[in-house]
């Protein structure tokens, strides 16, 4: 990597919003201007350049953020930008805009899209993982993850009232189309009885099992938190499943729920620290990477390998998940 010397920088937040990404636009427009750079942001993801819809940011633009959550760019998800033609035309805009580098924040898509733009743009893209879903490779936790569990904990909890008042079986469905990550960490947090995510192959005969062999021992209530890419209709399709074999119970989807609200300590400050890495490395001629943290250390991780290479489910969880379940 050679150091450049840079003047002007833009910055997005793509795919579905993730609390936090407030907090890493904060980290990235502050530590720019600290450089003397200039700093814009684009609306709306992607579109944002398309449509030329961008805002000057300064220092003022991102006091009183950091424990917001949603994000002040606004986000996407832009099928326009699938179009390499599109592309083309989003390298031109921001060669025209004088722009240097682009940070993108965002999740699996919006990092493909980031590289595919590096491979046609003149300028240096970098990545910063915004996504609730904690599926990249390339750094153990994305920005929004820590939020996103914690906020289906207090769901859990308030479930958990009701569901021993009346011992009842309850499935609640955390957001996770192709990944667990969230539904694992919620339900070792819940203390949940089954966890079901995508990685993990499950037969509702065996559930089933679990759930009579867990009354057979006298559980009252039952609480399951799966991934809403178990399979086709999530924890609905799953409910109706359960009740077929003749144990009454209730579904409760979580959700949007998940995405919103103020961002805990963790995500703020993981935002915070992958911002201002971000810039730095993009100072020492970074590109095509994306910002992350592995073992507490800050990684650079190139764009293709973060939504390339799956990143493993957690085994030692599980292991830990079948000891402490009834
Ligand atoms: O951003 C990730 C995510 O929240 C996934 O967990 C979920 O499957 C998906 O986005 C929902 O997307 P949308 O908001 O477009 O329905």
């Amino acid at each position: 990597m050679d150091k450049k010397s840079l003047r002007k920088i833009a910055v997005l937040t793509s795919g579905g919003d993730a609390p936090g990404m407030n907090a890493a636009i904060r980290a990235i427009v502050r530590a720019g201007l600290y450089h003397g750079l200039e700093v814009i942001g684009f609306k709306h993801g992607y579109s944002g350049i398309i449509e030329n819809k961008t805002i000057d940011l300064d220092n003022d633009s991102v006091t009183n953020i950091i424990q917001r959550g949603g994000t002040i760019l606004c986000a996407g998800r832009s099928k326009e930008f699938l179009d390499p033609l599109v592309r083309e035309k989003v390298a031109k805009a921001l060669t025209t805009l004088d722009i240097d580098v682009l940070f993108v924040i965002g999740g699996n898509g919006s990092l493909q899209g980031a590289h595919a733009l590096n491979e046609i743009w003149e300028g240096q893209v970098i990545g910063l993982p915004g996504t609730i879903d904690n599926d990249l490779s390339g750094t153990d936790h994305t920005i929004g993850f820590f939020t996103a569990v914690d906020t289906a904990l207090g769901a859990i909890d308030n479930i958990r009232d009701t569901a021993n008042a009346i011992d009842r079986i309850f499935i609640i469905e955390v957001m996770g189309r192709r990944a667990g990550f969230i539904a694992q960490s919620v339900g070792i947090g819940g203390g949940a009885d089954e966890i079901l995510m995508p990685e993990k192959p499950f037969s509702i005969d065996k559930v089933t099992q679990r759930i009579e062999r867990a009354k057979l021992k006298g559980k009252g209530s039952y609480i399951m938190v799966v991934a809403e890419g178990i399979f086709d209709g999530g924890a609905t399709a799953l409910a109706k499943e359960i009740k077929k074999k003749g144990h009454e119970c209730r579904e409760c989807v979580l959700g949007h729920t998940q995405r919103g609200g103020s961002p805990v300590a963790m995500d703020r400050i993981l935002a915070t620290r992958l911002g201002v890495f971000a810039l730095e490395a993009a100072l020492e001629g970074a590109e095509d990477v994306m910002a992350g943290i592995i073992d507490n250390r800050l990684t650079l991780t190139s764009l293709k390998e973060t939504y390339e290479s799956k990143k493993p489910i957690d085994e030692y969880l599980c292991a830990i998940q079948q000891k402490v379940t009834i």
